[in-house]
């Protein structure tokens, strides 16, 4: 994992361009560079190495996984949004470059995202339309910036758990499931196997929201990298605002365990990996 952490460093290093006009190269680098979990990229390769597939295109894959998901959180962040100050331990884009700059920022890690999956060479043409497909849906409407509206148009409302669950599934979940689809792109799958990590991914992805709800009310500033206590704050309908903390604790195992039994069901033998990954999206503190 330490080798995949490095690799992705180093891509992403070489992708976000510091001479990007205007001091947009610098805002881009900012957002995306030094900090991070990396949990997108390293289950991009995870599904590659378990489908056996091919690890430049999964190289790149996560790269581009990676400037979505930033790209989220530097919009996140901003007033318009969540308001938020503090990022991966450092003043949050907008509070460094200004407003205007970090939402430029993360319009060009989009487009960005989208050029590192399609290369002149190196990654065969059908591969590479089908890691845009699957990296298009999980970021757009349907998805990541779907999720996002509701989340906005959910602020001091009591959500149902059908209605909490889809919000947190298509903000976070689908883009967790799509890297390890686009990992699992990279070689060859039966329709059983790819139904099975599917599901697996499913389960990680609304577990990673929902322990995202629970380390909300239960970490400090330090320790997250980001300022604590905000859903309340802000009035978010969360896991723990509809189950309670012992009840959203017990959901993220449930839906561990769901992670666990969709990997055994997979066909795979080389699922070590994807397992361990799916540990540590319930058992993390930041
Ligand atoms: C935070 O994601 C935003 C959510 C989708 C909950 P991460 O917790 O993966 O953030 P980084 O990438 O490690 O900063
Ligand atoms: C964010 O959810 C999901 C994204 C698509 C970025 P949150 O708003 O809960 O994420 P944090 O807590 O700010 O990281
Ligand atoms: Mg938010
Ligand atoms: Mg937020
Ligand atoms: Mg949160």
């Amino acid at each position: 994992m330490q080798r995949a952490l490095l690799a992705y460093e180093r891509a992403l290093d070489e992708w976000v361009p510091a001479d990007a006009p205007a001091g947009l190269g610098e805002a881009m680098r900012y957002g995306v560079l030094g900090a991070g979990k990396r949990l997108r990229p390293l289950l991009v390769l995870a599904a590659c190495e378990a489908v056996d597939g091919d690890a430049p295109a999964a190289l790149r894959a996560g790269t581009a996984v990676e400037l979505i998901h930033a790209y989220s959180l530097i919009h996140d962040d901003m007033p318009c949004m969540d308001n938020d100050v503090l990022r991966r331990g450092k003043p949050t884009v907008h509070v460094q470059f200004g407003e205007a700059q970090a939402m430029l920022a993360g319009d060009a890690m989009q487009a960005l995202a989208f050029e590192v999956l399609t290369p002149e060479a190196g990654i065969a043409p059908a591969l590479q339309a089908r890691l845009c497909a699957l990296l298009a849906r999980a970021s757009g409407h349907a998805g990541m910036a779907g999720g996002q509206a509701i989340d906005l148009a959910s602020v001091g409302k009591d959500l149902d758990e059908a209605t909490l669950r889809d919000m947190h599934r298509r903000k976070t979940g689908v883009l967790l499931q799509g890297s390890v689809l686009m990992g699992a792109a990279c070689g060859e799958t039966t329709p059983a196997t790819w139904a099975a990590l599917t599901d697996y991914g499913a389960a990680i992805g609304l577990a990673f929201q929902v322990v995202d709800d629970i380390l909300d009310v239960t970490q400090d500033s330090a320790v997250l990298g980001k300022t604590a206590g905000k859903d309340q704050e802000a009035n978010k309908p969360t896991y723990v605002s509809l189950m309670g903390l012992d009840g959203a604790r017990r959901y993220a195992d449930e839906l561990r365990a769901q992670a666990h039994a969709a990997l055994a069901r997979s066909g795979l033998t080389n699922t070590a990996w994807l397992s361990l990954l799916a540990d540590r999206v319930v058992d993390r503190d930041n």
